[in-house]
């Protein structure tokens, strides 16, 4: 039965959009608590695009259940998060110029840089999630690097439909059970909805989804405490 992760992201991306002070994200991980998730992902993005310094500050005190920093492996980044100690941190890949978070962390490409990452987030006991693409070879190296858990992104099977999502969805599946085998937590998100979750929420071993936009798009027309509701009810 796995674990419901609710990235609260977009509500500060709302307030964002008038540099005022609400709505909350403070507010929303306390209602995404009572809605029944599990944990609360938030993405400190080195150009403070949505959740700032103040947010994490405030939700490492306030939040009863696994908060889960997504972060990039730069220094400044990894020293916040050092400080802060969050039960979790999962490491991936950030550009400026995406909208969202697009590939993997390439962790074979920038194997020195997550090394140091993976090494100072442990010391500081931060458990350490990799958010990785589902290719065979990003999982032997996050083995390598003792990860703690692999997320698996699921952009690729959210965005295909018919016999291709079925492809994506064999790939998620035989690259789970690696990430299983080689001793890690199996976790997945990006693109996950009311409609495509529940292949991904029966695999075997899978024990943590994080999903963002699909739960706050529905809190709007229907309240954020119902919208976890519903979706606890097709994750578990
Ligand atoms: N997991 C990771 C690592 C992400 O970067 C994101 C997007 O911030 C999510 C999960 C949630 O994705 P979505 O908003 O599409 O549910």
């Amino acid at each position: 039965m796995p674990l419901l992760g609710v990235n609260i992201d977009h509500v500060a991306t709302v307030r964002q959009a008038r540099r005022t002070c609400e709505p909350d994200p403070v507010w929303a991980a306390a209602l995404a608590e009572l809605g029944g998730a599990d944990g609360i992902t938030i993405h400190l993005r080195e150009d403070r695009r949505h959740i700032g310094d103040r947010d994490l500050r405030i939700l490492r005190e306030t939040v009863t259940v696994k908060l889960n920093l997504e972060m990039a492996c730069e220094p400044e980044i990894v020293q916040i998060a050092c400080q802060a100690k969050p039960r979790q941190a999962t490491l991936v890949p950030e550009r400026r110029e995406e909208i969202t978070t697009e590939g993997g962390l390439d962790v074979v490409r920038h194997r020195d840089r997550v090394t140091m990452a993976v090494e100072q987030l442990r010391a500081a006991g931060v458990s350490v999630s990799l958010f990785l693409d589902p290719d065979p070879r990003q999982i032997d190296e996050a083995a390598r690097l003792k990860a703690d858990a692999v997320e698996l992104h699921t952009g690729q099977y959210a965005l295909a439909s018919g016999a291709a999502q079925e492809e994506e969805l064999k790939k998620l599946k035989a690259v789970g059970a690696q990430i299983i085998a080689a001793g890690m937590a199996l976790h997945a998100g990006h693109g996950l909805t009311y409609r495509n979750v529940r292949p991904v929420a029966t695999t075997e071993g899978m024990h943590e989804l994080n999903i963002g936009h699909s739960i706050i798009a529905r809190a709007i027309m229907v309240g954020l405490e119902k919208a976890v509701r519903q979706m606890k009810r097709l994750v578990t």
